[in-house]
């Protein structure tokens, strides 16, 4: 805990997790995403704290978590996902995914009998997965006895490897979503002249003309996080921004060989 005080997200800038919980409910957000390794559970934890002290009814709410890669036997899944529930003080979360996959020669077929298990035990509403390439997502639609949602995976301007790996294709022609992950992790967007260019026609910043560029793909949603508010703001405002057809394409062809 002291490690995460001193050294977690929030330490430089000042701004604490939960202040930036509260702010982001404040605000309108709904879809929150966290996991059981994230601090220790700790982020779990405070999600939920927020969540309470906001008094929005659960349901209006989307929660995701997710089961780590090194937890995935059958009795493991159902214990992660119990822990879970209990850090966030919920009953169900909406979304549950395996975090990253398995180390190599590990199945993921006892863990989606877990997962098969907790939908039906109304303590998980939808299943889904991250980080996995097409072999292994294809795998995974065929052990879930409900439709994969959605494959979390790192999606930005200049990361691209999940649009050349045939993921966002696969995802965007089997309706499954892409969560775009890592958003606006990068250091030389706010300087791009033609992101800046973009920005101002828009009367909006670098950072919010990058998520929306994502989200005016099909089937594509993204999680950007900020301890920040006025940035948080900002973020959730990004999503009323409609790029025109050619602008779309000059972001897209930016990073591009
Ligand atoms: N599934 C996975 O394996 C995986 C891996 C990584 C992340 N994720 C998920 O994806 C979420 C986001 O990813 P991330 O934290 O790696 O990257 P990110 O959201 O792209 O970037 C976060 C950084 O961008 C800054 N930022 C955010 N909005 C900004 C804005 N409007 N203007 C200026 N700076 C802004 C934040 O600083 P400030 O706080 O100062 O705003 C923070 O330093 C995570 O919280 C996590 O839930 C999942």
């Amino acid at each position: 805990m002291e490690y995460w005080r001193r050294f977690g997200p929030g330490a430089k800038t000042g701004f604490s997790s939960l202040t930036a919980l509260r702010a982001a409910l404040e605000i309108g957000y709904t879809h929150f995403d966290t996991a059981e390794i994230y601090a220790g559970g700790h982020s779990e934890e405070l999600l939920g704290k927020a969540v309470r002290e906001s008094g929005i009814p659960r349901e209006s709410l989307f929660i995701t978590t997710k089961v780590s890669p090194e937890h995935l036997q059958y009795d493991q899944v159902l214990r992660s996902c119990e822990n879970s529930l209990r850090r966030l003080g919920m009953d169900y979360v909406d979304l549950y995914l395996i975090h990253w996959p398995p180390r190599v020669g590990m199945k993921i077929d006892d863990a989606f009998r877990a997962m098969n298990q907790l939908v039906k035990d109304g303590k998980v509403r939808h299943l889904g997965v991250s980080n996995f390439k097409l072999k292994l997502l294809k795998e995974a639609q065929s052990l879930s006895e409900t439709p994969i949602l959605t494959n979390q995976v790192p999606y930005r301007l200049p990361d691209h490897s999940y649009v050349e790996n045939g993921v966002l294709e696969y995802c965007q022609h089997n309706d499954i979503l892409i969560t775009a992950y890592s958003p606006v992790k990068f250091r030389n967007l706010p300087v791009n002249q033609a992101i800046r260019a973009i920005a101002e026609a828009h009367a909006a910043t670098p950072f919010q003309i990058a998520l929306a560029w994502l989200v005016a793909q099909p089937r594509v949603i993204t999680i950007p996080m900020s301890l920040n508010p006025e940035h948080i703001r900002e973020n959730f405002a990004a999503a009323e921004i409609e790029l025109s057809g050619e602008e779309f394409r000059t972001l897209s062809g930016l990073y591009q060989a």
